[in-house]
């Protein structure tokens, strides 16, 4: 069993007026991410890693017009001539500085147009009768569609150089001192993904049981003090403690910490959107890839949760049986319950958000940052692609890691404990930190 969405429950006028809410206050974030520099800024290409962010603007726009505007609507093309443009699958991100893209002007002006055809078209279309419609699924897709590029545009921020162009108050920083390091999650099957959440995307889909067996689970994710012991051990010289790909990576990288440290001889300082800092030893680590997350949990003497327990652990209830769509039960993700929604730029110190504790007792499962887990991207049983097959079913594979409970870059409304995202095991750039699971000991057993 699962429990379902209040937007499941909506009556078509709430639904509208919903959907007109989530759209304004999405796009509100995509402007201050755009409008924080200047033009100049808007158009280079901050890292071959990334696009410039006035590739991602039109390109939410574009995406915003074939699905809203043509699909849903079904009314001409506005710019036929820009869709190759701005199709992710025809240019890599390192090639796309050289396309004759729009500029910061014409791109404004591009994705405004587009987004007053779609409030007009909200106020008549159908949301039923059509599967891509029902309970405005489309709509809701587009949404978690720009606040998906709206956090790749916060990382394109992060790599960027030159002072800090954003702000944002500092999360909480209170912290339940005392916290068990594990929680056990007893042994026992779960409902894994979902059927019942109107926006959850094909790869959720659909809700099947799972058996999970006895785990120990980290209380919260590994902090930046707890992944200096991995490195002044040695961790990053050291093979035993590293996959053979992993440590090819490490070899071929000479990486020696997270993405965006320094040591200055006494100390290890970090980047931050522009800040130059201490590493702040309490806070969840950040900007580590998966084979380094492997390396540390071998060397701390557990593992990566695979991605069933780690969402058995967000989502199991087991007063009653049922998964519940956040940790903390189903209501929406709120500022009590988790640092989403680029509220604050970083993470907060492990042990916060006792309001986002979920019943196994592990705290901040949803935000902070993603946690890589073992499991590759693969269909669950059952899956079939929807609305295409390029938004989930060519990813999946052995390629890439599925990385699980959003970051303090991830909108609510593109997280659920449903949620899977996926990236190869190099990437570090992303707003990724991890926690340890372990099997039980012999001894733990009886
Ligand atoms: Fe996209």
């Amino acid at each position: 069993m699962e429990s379902t969405r209040k937007l499941a429950d909506l009556g078509i006028a709430d639904l509208r007026a919903h959907v007109a809410e989530e759209l304004a206050r999405t796009r509100q974030r995509s402007a201050v991410l755009t409008e924080a520099v200047d033009d100049g800024d808007l158009i280079k290409q901050h890292s071959p890693l990334m696009s410039p962010l006035v590739w991602d603007l039109a390109h939410i726009g574009s995406q915003e017009e074939l699905w809203l505007v043509r699909d849903v609507g079904g009314a001409p093309a506005i710019r036929p001539d820009i869709d190759d443009l701005y199709d992710a699958f025809q240019h890599s991100r390192a090639d796309r500085p050289q396309l004759p893209l729009l500029g910061p002007v014409e791109a404004r002006e591009y994705v405004a147009t587009v987004r007053s055809k779609v409030f007009d078209l909200l106020d008549r279309a159908p949301l039923e009768g059509r599967r891509l419609v029902e309970h405005a699924f489309a709509f809701g897709m587009i949404v978690q569609h720009e606040q998906q590029h709206d956090e790749t545009m916060l990382a394109t921020h992060q790599l960027r150089d030159g002072p800090p162009a954003l702000t944002a108050d500092p999360p909480p920083s209170d912290v339940d001192a005392g916290l068990p390091p594990e929680v056990f999650v007893p042994g026992g099957p779960f409902t894994m993904g979902t059927s019942a959440e109107p926006w959850a995307l094909d790869n959720e889909r659909p809700a099947h049981r799972v058996h999970v067996e006895d785990f120990y689970l980290d209380t919260t994710p590994v902090t930046n003090g707890a992944y200096l012991a991995f490195i002044d051990a040695g961790g990053y010289d050291d093979p035993r403690w590293w996959s053979d790909g992993g440590w090819a990576y490490r070899q071929r990288t000479g990486m020696r910490a997270p993405r965006f440290w320094w040591h200055d001889g006494e100390r290890w300082l970090r980047r931050r959107f522009g800040h130059v800092e201490p590493v702040p030893p309490g806070e969840p680590v950040v900007h580590v890839s998966f084979h380094e997350a492997e390396a540390y949990a071998a060397w701390a003497g557990k593992r990566l949760p695979t991605e069933a327990e780690w969402e058995k652990a967000a989502r199991f209830d087991p007063a009653t049986g049922r998964s519940r769509r956040y940790p903390w039960g189903d209501d929406e993700p709120g500022p009590e319950h988790a640092n989403l929604s680029q509220r604050h730029l970083r993470p907060a110190p492990a042990g916060a958000y006792p309001g986002g504790v979920a019943p196994c007792g592990a705290r901040q499962l949803i935000g902070d940052v993603w946690e890589w887990t073992a499991t590759d991207f693969a269909p669950y049983p059952g899956f079939s692609a929807f609305p295409y097959r390029e938004y989930s079913e060519v990813f999946f594979g052995p390629d890439y890691k599925v990385l699980r409970g959003g970051s303090f870059g991830t909108d609510a409304a593109a997280c659920r404990g449903t949620f899977r995202n996926w990236d190869y095991p190099i990437r570090r750039q992303i707003f990724a930190g991890f926690r340890c699971a372990r099997t039980p000991r012999r001894e733990e057993r009886d």
